[in-house]
């Protein structure tokens, strides 16, 4: 049990991921707080019914991380049940495909809102706790390969994931004295719900592991794996870095 007692907040923990970190974490011993979206697709009966699937103490948290208040509330809540918060992990997220030129306001507002505003909130909110504990603390967000490589038609996604990796690389600075550790994890392309379509398709779901030296799509505990480190007392001198679980695609570079 490499997470024995810890407090942990996983967002947008209703599949994919996050899921994936919410159930990992509970089976390292860790009190997990699922985050669910209200009005998604699970209502909180049936929220509060998965998270006790993942581990006795396990709990669902409602709340929208776009919104300040929701996310006062939300890890109130979690200090009220578990008396602190150790480790917050910003894994929520969404993506829009656009050509760039069709893009709209809201699109770009509403991908901004979630991947980046929401990490702000969510790191801020849980670090002002941890601070109060007196430390230590870990933030980690699974922001995406896409925080360094370019993605046609995925502007907004990947402006959101590149202002994740420079909001890590200053919390971990700023952060430091008080312990708190913050580090990204860069998924690459991993069979979950925001891969549906691709998924679904085989000609493009081939075209997708063409492009994966691994020769596979990633899955969900492979990231979890990482997860656990960086939350872990093992990773006490990690800080500011970005670790890649990608099957190696950051290194696919085609050149013709
Ligand atoms: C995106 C996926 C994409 C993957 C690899 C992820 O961040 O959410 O849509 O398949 O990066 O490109």
């Amino acid at each position: 049990m490499r997470l024995q007692d810890k407090v942990a907040l996983v967002t947008g923990a209703s599949s994919g991921i996050g899921k994936g970190i919410a159930e990992r974490f509970a089976a390292e011993g860790a009190h997990v707080a699922v985050n669910y979206r209200p009005g998604g697709a699970k209502d909180m009966e049936a929220a509060q019914a998965e998270a006790a699937s993942f581990g006795p103490t396990a709990i669902a948290v409602s709340a929208d991380i776009s919104k300040r208040e929701d996310v006062e509330r939300m890890v109130q809540e979690i200090v009220a049940k578990f008396g602190r918060l150790d480790i917050a992990i910003n894994n929520a997220g969404i993506e829009i495909k656009k050509p760039f030129l069709e893009v709209t306001d809201d699109e770009w507002n509403k991908v901004i809102a979630v991947n980046l505003f929401g990490a702000y909130l969510v790191s801020q909110v849980a670090a002002r706790q941890m601070v109060k504990q007196g430390g230590p603390g870990k933030l980690i967000n699974i922001s995406s390969v896409h925080e360094d490589i370019p993605f046609p038609e995925y502007t907004a996604y990947c402006a959101s994931k590149g202002g994740v990796r420079m909001m890590m690389r200053n919390l971990a600075m700023e952060l430091a004295p008080y312990k708190i550790n913050v580090n990204n994890i860069a998924p690459g392309a991993i069979a979950t719900p925001i891969n549906q379509a691709v998924l679904d398709d085989p000609v493009a779901s081939k075209n997708a592991i063409s492009e994966i030296p691994w020769g596979r799509f990633g899955k969900p505990e492979e990231v979890a794996s990482v997860a656990v480190f960086l939350a872990s007392d093992e990773s006490e001198y990690v800080t500011g870095s970005t670790y890649y679980v990608d099957g190696g695609l950051t290194q696919q570079v085609t050149l013709y």
